[in-house]
């Protein structure tokens, strides 16, 4: 091409973008102190409402409970239900375009846990099967020591797996949304975080004296005439 020749316009699109998508409960404080003192009751239980099943080669210093979490009807967890169901039914009207009548017709299949995490504790990688879209929502984080800043963080791994195999000045900088590699989410009391359950992610080992606590949940979906 010449360099007199009119340049032709180039286009920037995304393919094969991640969607992840995060919200925060208005006004937390409440909420979570109800939530923490529940979960908190539970695990001091013992094993009557631990998961039975839980890995414990992927799950170190964590007590997780059963899956059955939303069917409590706890007020402030049928507050948390309805902040679960209204984040993941955003990013399931925003990335397939469904209208609102749509979404009333969608039946929603959905597992809820919570993790109480200890010193020392971590969740090695892994995926949510059997599922579309998980969330993930921060009741308390815990106390980060200063000499252990990266403790107790969600890391997501890049579901690329071959993205970083060359990194050179022609990558190595890209910017949000074209991440390469793995990315941590610091997340603050009351945020929620929805994301889809492909995504491969780890908690790194907490070093607080604190208890941190989450509440999970994974979601799939059949239309209701179906
Ligand atoms: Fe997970």
């Amino acid at each position: 091409m010449s360099a007199t020749a009119s340049k032709p316009e180039i286009r920037q699109w995304g393919s094969h973008a991640t969607p992840v998508f995060s919200t925060r409960y208005p006004s937390e404080g409440v909420l979570n102190r109800e939530l923490r003192k529940f979960i908190l009751d539970q695990e001091s239980q013992g094993e009557r409402y631990r998961n039975p099943d839980y890995i414990p080669s992927n799950q170190v210093g964590i007590f997780e409970s059963s899956f059955d979490l939303f069917k409590d009807l706890n007020r402030a967890i049928q507050e948390l239900k309805g902040f679960f169901l209204h984040g993941i039914l955003h990013a399931v009207m925003e990335t397939n375009g469904y209208s609102a009548d749509e979404a009333g017709r969608l039946r929603v299949m959905t597992d809820a846990w919570y993790h109480v995490t200890r010193f020392g504790g971590y969740i090695s990688s892994h995926i949510h099967s059997n599922a579309t879209w998980s969330a993930v929502y921060m009741v308390d984080p815990g106390v980060h020591p200063d000499d252990r800043p990266a403790g107790g963080v969600l890391n997501f791994k890049d579901p690329r797996v071959t993205a970083n195999m060359y990194l050179d000045p022609g990558n190595q900088q890209w910017r949000p949304p074209y991440h390469l590699g793995s990315v941590n989410y610091e997340m603050k009391p009351g945020d929620l975080l929805v994301f889809p359950s492909f995504i491969q992610h780890e908690v790194t080992p907490y070093f607080g004296e604190a208890p941190r606590i989450t509440v999970a949940a994974n979601c799939s979906f059949r239309w209701q005439d179906s």
